[in-house]
């Protein structure tokens, strides 16, 4: 008798060792914080939450082209694994990326990124002092019927640390828990996307 387990979840972990880029990054949040573009809010709520425009990869600076050569290079990593076939060359691909700024009480309610081919979230501060799971990224499972009763699966909690990220399915649900405390949260999500 053998067990089987027939289903997986491919996530793949990072590390961005670019301080360069992750301060640019941390500076150009700060700024777009103090925009409001009246855009809806994508997932983040909350009284001081932030979202920049998806243009953070598409911008005509060093370090944008630079922050899209990466992304390109993540989501190629991850599909290439899943699939067994690599993504089109980077100029065949649309990559959105956008920013978040999450203080106290805010939070990221539950959802997924429909219509990308891969997507990901690479974290620029992490506020200190929190308690255990406040700000965590939780990913949950992707099979509905066993989310609740016997046989549950829990939900896998990722903890965000500076220069770190994952990347996954657009399938995936996630949400992102508050964090009550000084400080800022800062982090980058982005879409890829086959044209
Ligand atoms: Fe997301």
């Amino acid at each position: 008798m053998q067990i089987h387990n027939l289903f997986s979840v491919p996530v793949m972990d990072y590390s961005v060792d670019d301080e360069d880029l992750l301060s640019t990054l941390r500076n150009h949040l700060d700024h777009e914080r103090t925009v409001d573009y009246e855009e809806n809010p994508y997932s983040i709520r909350g009284k001081t939450s932030h979202h920049t425009r998806s243009d953070l990869a598409n911008l005509d600076s060093e370090w944008s082209r630079r922050l899209r050569a990466l992304i390109c290079k993540l989501a190629n990593d991850w599909y290439q694994h899943v699939n067994q076939i690599p993504l089109p060359p980077a100029n065949q691909l649309d990559v959105h990326c956008w920013g978040m700024c999450m203080s106290e009480g805010d939070f990221s309610q539950v959802h997924n990124h429909p219509g990308a081919d891969a997507c990901g979230v690479l974290w620029l501060t992490i506020p200190e002092g929190r308690e255990e799971r406040e700000g965590q990224l939780v990913l949950m499972d992707p099979a509905y019927a066993r989310r609740t009763g016997v046989g549950q699966y829990p939900n896998v909690d990722v903890e965000p640390r500076e220069g770190y990220g994952v990347v996954f399915g657009p399938y995936l649900e996630h949400y992102v828990e508050p964090f009550f405390g000084e400080g800022n949260r800062y982090s980058i999500a982005w879409n890829v996307t086959m044209r």
